[in-house]
């Protein structure tokens, strides 16, 4: 069969090198993938939003299955343009409809559904312009730190926790008269700040039937010691530690199923994978975000893990065949350490020529950002290689990824030296 995987990050290049490794894959095509991503099949110039270019390049290189890496083209009806459209509807997308896609891409809708199935989650209430005064009231019910939450997608910026009531009057006042996050800030979710350790948790399901993905956690501040600026992740464990036997348990009943069921409930189909962004609050599992796909950098220590042949898996998320499916996996520990650009998460240079790639041993390197250019690699984002080990232990795991970071060479090379070690 020949797949098409819609991305250009480390998680997309992690998907890849799982595809090729299937035997009953025939040719893989990544759009528009990376310099990681064209070693593995054939990278083609089409964004993820360009519905019309996708529908072509699914005709001329028969497309037998779409797998979609990142939420935007999801929470734009990805999956229902080819339920829609005569010709496509016949190849399968995994990734879910636009209405489940909502899960990630209203956070409003998210808190009613985790009401409504009694799912744990914090304190919240959705306001818009017209309830702005009623939002400052509300404010002044809670504790220090005011969580704020712009109902749609903010590219991962959405979420601001204020140490002040000063500033959550200011913040909130900005997202809704002052558009901060245009159109996504109409509404606002206020919530009460959770305090605990956050996990993520992933599953798989084709509608009916789920298997659940090894948990991860990820490092998302810039900063050593978890300080500074909110990143897309700069590293990534599995399994993790803290998680182990009756708490994950405890995610499957009071989390995982009771999502699934009241999918179903609402007569939604969800074909796809699931993200629980959860904190571990004394023991119980709390939502913080549904995602509707996969994480990064957590995909870059979760899918080495996977003993499944990942072809199959999809292939049995679409025919609804998920129960047949077995979920062996790797026992050992994975580490994932990021390489990012100078200056990210601010602004930051690209073209920066990576050398040392040849001189790294024992570890897999996932491209995030990168392009090549005259046979040459050049880095192309902020997040740009994720060097990923397996270990007996974390430790073990990790220092095999440090080793093989210090090798990598480009301008401007930054990477957090702590990940894993608060465990
Ligand atoms: P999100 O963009 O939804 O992943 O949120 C970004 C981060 O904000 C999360 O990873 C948490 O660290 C933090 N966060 C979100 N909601 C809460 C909450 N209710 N209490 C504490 N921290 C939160
Ligand atoms: N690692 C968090 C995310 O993918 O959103």
């Amino acid at each position: 069969m020949n797949i098409l995987l819609l991305g250009s990050g480390g998680r997309e290049h992690a998907l890849a090198w799982k595809l090729a490794q299937s035997p009953l894959l025939t040719s893989l095509f990544i759009a528009p993938g990376n310099a990681g991503t064209a070693s593995t099949g054939t990278n083609l110039p089409v964004a993820v939003n360009d519905f019309q270019a996708i529908r072509e390049a699914c005709i001329s290189h028969q497309i037998g299955m779409v797998i979609v890496g990142p939420e935007d083209p999801l929470v734009h009806g990805i999956h229902d343009f080819f339920l829609d459209n005569p010709e496509l509807r016949k190849i399968p997308v995994i990734g879910p409809t636009r209405q489940a896609a909502m899960l990630e891409g209203s956070k409003d809708f998210a808190k009613a559904f985790l009401r409504k199935y009694c799912i744990p989650t914090a304190f919240s209430h959705t306001f818009t312009i017209q309830t702005l005064a009623e939002g400052i009231a509300f404010l002044r019910t809670l504790d220090p730190p005011y969580v704020l939450k712009a109902d749609g997608l903010a590219a991962g910026k959405g979420v601001v926790i204020c140490p002040t009531m000063d500033e959550a009057m200011a913040e909130l006042t900005a997202m809704l008269s002052d558009a901060k996050f245009g159109e996504a800030s109409s509404k606002v979710v206020i919530e009460e700040f959770l305090e605990g350790i956050e996990l993520s948790a992933f599953v798989v399901t084709d509608g009916t039937h789920y298997r659940i993905f090894p948990e991860a956690k990820d490092y998302k501040k810039i900063g050593i010691g978890d300080t500074g600026p909110n990143t897309g992740g700069m590293g990534s464990i599995s399994p993790v530690p803290f998680a182990r036997g009756n708490f994950l348990e405890q995610v499957e009943r009071q989390v995982i199923c009771p999502t699934l069921d009241g999918l179903q409930a609402e007569g939604i189909i969800y074909k796809g994978f699931i993200f629980f962004g959860l904190m571990n609050v004394k023991g119980v599992p709390c939502v913080i975000e549904y995602n509707c796909r996969l994480g990064d950098p957590e995909t870059e220590v979760v899918l080495p893990r996977i003993q499944a042949d990942f072809v199959e898996l999809c292939q049995a998320v679409a025919d609804g065949t998920l129960d047949r499916v077995e979920m062996d996996l790797d026992p050992r520990f994975t580490a994932s350490v990021m390489l990012v650009s100078e200056g990210y998460p601010g602004s930051y240079e690209k073209g920066k020529e990576i050398t040392g790639l040849d001189q790294v041993t024992g570890s897999l390197v996932f491209h995030a950002g990168t392009k090549a250019v005259d046979g040459r690699i050049v880095t192309n984002g902020g997040r740009v290689l994720a060097v990923t080990s397996f270990g007996k232990s974390l430790e073990e795991a990790l220092n095999r990824s440090y080793e093989n970071a210090e090798k990598i060479r480009f301008e401007g090379k930054y990477y957090r030296t702590d990940i894993g070690f608060d465990l």
